[in-house]
């Protein structure tokens, strides 16, 4: 299919870490965008966008959730970590079938579409119900099954490893899905088991996501039972490469720091759901200053309690100028950048996170004819502080338009309601 989308103002990089917005033709043909501004020989649009009143960017890019858990949302909250986590979250999740997690994540992608996302990296389970939910949507997504695994019970790390090889094996060759293997976090996995994980994501050429250092109980458990800190042992047992990518990362030292440089590990910050779950504030400017990948994550519904990345790049950006009492510390410029560069490095591809020519076009258009967009005098100051993710209308993922003028294309809204209504009724999350 060919797409026009004709005299947009549009969000372009201007050298490799500065953006711009200019007023732009862009022709799509098939997945790819094919060419700025000058008509492609031959090339007859099969449908035209008129772009006056809006503005085109790249998708968003969530590089750490849980789509499944918005089975979850709002009934585990205001408790702490542990209680929330251990007490709340796991017995529920305990109940979920694989057809639930098709219905949560195909709830999740509409939610993510909706507000701007076009690609996102999950951490879950049930991998091969979460692809179906991609595959159905025509979302593009990072799948990884959370692999916990220790010497009390070691064939339970060995089936859940075998279930991520299992799903890896049977959707590789997808257009939109990719995989990574994912040993849950540094309390969950032990040494041996992570030595086990680095060893099959090497073997297998795969990445690795992880949580690493997310609460503060954690930093103490891996101490006491090890003597380091999560980063150091991590990067023992051979997991931190230009390959990782790890979420969280709240509680790093300057020491651990250097080490996600040196090793090129990309850092998923997820600033609402540290926040919600009192585990504190990641220190984000001094990894942009020692040079790592940042991207940007929501983390499950369960602790944010949305999968808004515009509320998400704008909290961002705004919580570390508070807290570092700089108006620099991460700037709006910034924060678009990590949302959408940052994540495509994270996934390991150049062709997205970026509107130029040849890259695959997974797009979003926004409507700047609301009250919060206007007046329009600056863009980029715009999308980061002034959206809340109802501007997004249209939204194309691999030269496919999913949801036009906020009706989704490939998905039934009301019966994806109507089956995840049934399923919190069944686990009881009222
Ligand atoms: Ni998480």
């Amino acid at each position: 299919m060919n797409i026009l989308i004709k005299d947009i103002l549009t969000l372009l990089s201007d050298g490799e870490k500065k953006l711009k917005a200019e007023v732009c033709s862009v022709y799509i043909k098939n997945k790819k965008i094919e060419s700025i501004n000058t008509e492609p020989e031959g090339f007859i649009a099969d449908k035209t966008i008129h772009g006056s009143g809006k503005m085109l960017m790249p998708g968003l890019i969530n590089a750490h959730t849980h789509a499944s858990m918005t089975v979850l949302r709002n009934c585990a909250d205001d408790l702490l970590f542990d209680e929330w986590l251990f007490g709340r979250i796991m017995p529920l999740e305990d109940k979920l079938t694989g057809e639930d997690n098709y219905w949560a994540t195909t709830l999740a992608i509409m939610e993510m579409l909706r507000t701007g996302t076009t690609s996102y990296i999950d951490m879950y389970y049930f991998l091969d119900d979460l692809a179906r939910a991609v595959d159905d949507t025509g979302m593009r997504a990072v799948l990884t099954r959370g692999l916990i695994g220790n010497a009390d019970d070691p064939e339970a790390g060995a089936i859940r490893m075998r279930e991520a090889i299992e799903a890896y094996e049977k959707w590789k060759d997808h257009d939109n899905i990719s995989f990574m293997l994912a040993p849950h976090a540094p309390y969950t996995c032990d040494d041996v088991f992570q030595r086990e994980v680095a060893a099959e994501a090497r073997n297998l050429g795969l990445g690795i996501h992880t949580h690493i250092s997310e609460g503060l109980v954690e930093i103490d458990t891996i101490r006491d039972k090890y003597g380091c800190t999560s980063t150091e042992l991590m990067d023992k047992t051979g997991l931190l490469s230009n390959r990782t990518v790890a979420a969280h990362c709240v509680q790093l030292t300057d020491s651990d720091i250097k080490i996600m440089a040196e090793r090129g590990v990309t850092i998923v910050t997820n600033p609402v759901s540290n926040l919600k779950l009192a585990n504190g504030i990641a220190p984000v400017p001094k990894m942009l200053k020692a040079g790592i990948n940042v991207a940007l994550g929501t983390d499950g519904a369960a602790s944010n309690n949305t999968l808004n990345m515009f509320r998400e790049l704008a909290v961002l950006s705004i919580l570390h100028k508070g807290i570092n009492h700089d108006a620099l510390a991460v700037t709006a410029e910034e924060a678009l950048l990590i949302a959408t560069k940052g994540g495509a490095k994270a996934m390991g591809r150049n062709d997205l996170g970026e509107i130029k020519v040849g890259n695959t076009a997974d797009l979003i258009i926004l409507n700047l004819e609301t009250p919060n967009m206007q007046p329009i005098n600056n863009p980029i100051s715009a999308l980061a502080y002034s959206t809340n993710g109802s501007e997004v209308e249209t939204v194309i993922v691999g030269g496919k338009i999913l949801m036009e003028n906020k009706e989704f294309t490939t998905v039934d809204e009301k019966k994806v309601y109507h089956e995840v209504s049934k399923i919190c009724e069944r686990i009881g999350t009222r």
